[in-house]
């Protein structure tokens, strides 16, 4: 929805986050054999470098793109220089995080768009991490420009498949349409399918809310969030989620999809949890502001199955 001078810090979503699905139209500029997202990467260095020698491990011509929020946590100068140069390795667009670091709206806050259910407190708390974060990067020779200057999706063809790589969904860098709670109804499923028609895409790969879902369509088509690349996602589980498209299933995959020749599925990313947590703590000891928000998921994680992941059409 456009930004309205009415709504809080962290609940708006910046006007110039709208493309529209139109804009996903245009011919895929990015091709491989097996295609990696990543979205949430949230400052993990860890999860960064288990992520690299997973796509190394490919055979034949692969990429990896990092749709957005691959900053949040890395408030310390060192680890905010270690996640640009290893993002810039590979293909980025930018979440609402770089957007926000990198050329902030007046009142849009952490950019987040947070829906009715996040409660005020959790959006005040992004908000703070946000400006945190800002300072960082202000410090970071060139780290802002860069960030601006990211494209705010992706086309992609693997296996004959359209691929649009977004951020948050069809229509809005922040937008919440492609989260599992909006998959979870006949709006939401209406409205992802408005956006197959609209882009010609077979499959939506996008990130930012959070959590992980899999929705088949009739008519081969797919739309998979990663949830968090850097974070945990299911109850009970220490490691990231990855999105990974191409012709042959992998072997560790938790969940997948076929969708005409491109294999959709999640793999998990078994990051060193304890080098995390204590680099997570160094930056955000107890009674900070990404403390009270994120840790107990870090930890444990979400309330959140992975039976709940999968859906059918
Ligand atoms: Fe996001």
């Amino acid at each position: 929805m456009p930004h309205r001078q009415s709504e809080a810090p962290g609940r708006a979503c910046p006007l110039d986050y709208r493309y529209g699905a139109t804009a996903l139209a245009g011919p895929a500029t990015l091709h491989a054999d097996a295609l990696w997202i990543a979205g949430g990467l949230y400052g993990n260095a860890f999860a960064l470098r288990e992520l690299e020698a997973m796509v190394a491990a490919e055979c034949g011509d692969t990429a990896l793109v990092f749709n957005g929020d691959f900053h949040w946590f890395d408030v310390d100068a060192g680890g905010f220089a270690r996640i640009e140069e290893g993002v810039a390795r590979h293909t980025a667009t930018r979440g609402n995080v770089e957007s926000e670091i990198a050329d902030p709206r007046p009142g849009a806050g952490c950019g987040c768009a947070y829906p009715a259910w996040v409660g005020d407190e959790d959006v005040a708390r992004s908000n703070r991490i946000a400006e945190r974060l800002r300072d960082t990067a202000r410090r970071t020779p060139g780290a802002a420009a860069r960030l601006a200057a990211l494209p705010m999706f992706r086309v992609a063809e693997v296996g004959g498949q359209r691929i649009a790589i977004v951020h948050g969904d069809g229509e809005s860098l922040a937008g919440w349409g492609f989260s599992q709670e909006a998959l979870a109804t006949a709006g939401g499923r209406r409205a992802a399918l408005e956006w197959f028609a609209a882009s010609g895409a077979g499959v939506f790969a996008s990130s930012h809310t959070c959590l992980p879902v899999l929705q088949a369509f009739d008519g081969a088509r797919a739309v998979i969030n990663n949830g968090a690349s850097g974070m945990p996602n299911f109850a009970g589980t220490s490691y990231g989620l990855a999105t990974r498209i191409a012709p042959a299933p992998h072997p560790d995959a938790l969940y997948r999809l076929r969708v005409g020749q491109a294999v959709i599925e999640a793999v998990p990313i078994r990051y060193d949890a304890k080098a995390w947590q204590s680099a997570f703590l160094a930056q955000w000891p107890e009674g900070s502001d990404a403390h009270a928000s994120y840790w107990k998921r870090i930890v444990n994680g979400p309330g959140y199955g992975i039976d709940a992941a999968l859906r059918a059409a």
